[in-house]
């Protein structure tokens, strides 16, 4: 079974904990949050001080997603914040850097995950793969949400799958970006074990029953 992760994108920013507490009465499995910086994507959204009111509204682990220019600034006030896997994007810094990042994340208790945007090939990610929990592999340009799934990346997927299996098993795959209630099969056959929603979960009218297809 994989899990869904609802991303709060799609949410009413107004009513976000109403958002989360359907997310965990309709079954979802995990709280996606996607963090932007208008730098590192053109578009701005939420911060720390939203994580850190997330966190007690909801005992569903908070999957944030950093698009932040340099994230090694401010990784450190993530995980504090509340965060419970911290994603940071593997084009946003140094490798030296990123993986400083990583071991930051993983010293302060919190899961720590590389993002590979759709132009960012396979190889890129290799350098990380022993230092993941988890690896996301976006299937739109990062930056908004209501995007087309770009399928052409399920290779990509698929090959890290292959790679994670020999270095480092345990860590697991993630997809975000334009997953819905048919693209979600092909991410499933190629070895994603947890799927980004926004647009297709908030707009779903029975969000209960979504989040069982996408589960099973
Ligand atoms: C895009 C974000 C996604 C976004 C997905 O930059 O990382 O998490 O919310 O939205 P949908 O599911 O609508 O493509
Ligand atoms: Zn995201």
């Amino acid at each position: 079974m994989v899990k869904l992760a609802p991303s709060i994108l799609s949410a009413d920013f107004a009513n976000l904990e109403t958002a989360i507490r359907g997310i965990d009465a309709n079954g979802g499995d995990w709280v996606h949050v996607d963090v932007m910086d208008g730098l590192f994507v053109p578009n701005i959204t939420i911060g720390i001080p939203v994580v850190k009111a997330l966190r007690p509204v909801t005992t569903l682990p908070l999957d944030v997603h950093l698009m932040i220019d340099r994230p090694i600034r401010y990784v450190e006030q993530f995980v504090k914040a509340g965060a419970d896997y911290l994603t940071i994007h593997i084009e946003s810094d140094t490798l030296e850097n990123n993986l400083a990042a990583l071991d930051k994340i993983a010293s302060l208790g919190c899961k720590p995950a590389i993002a590979l945007k759709p132009g960012t090939p396979a190889e890129a990610a290799k350098p990380y793969l022993k230092k993941c929990a988890m690896i996301l592999v976006m299937t739109v340009e990062p930056g908004f949400g209501g995007q087309k799934f770009m399928a052409d990346m399920m290779p990509k997927l698929k090959t890290l799958r292959t790679w994670l299996d020999e270095v480092n098993p345990g860590c697991i795959l993630e997809v975000d970006g334009g997953v819905d209630t048919k693209t979600c099969t092909l991410c499933k056959e190629n070895g994603a074990e947890v799927l980004v929603a926004g647009s297709a979960y908030f707009g779903a009218k029975d969000k209960a029953a979504f989040v069982k297809l996408i589960q099973e």
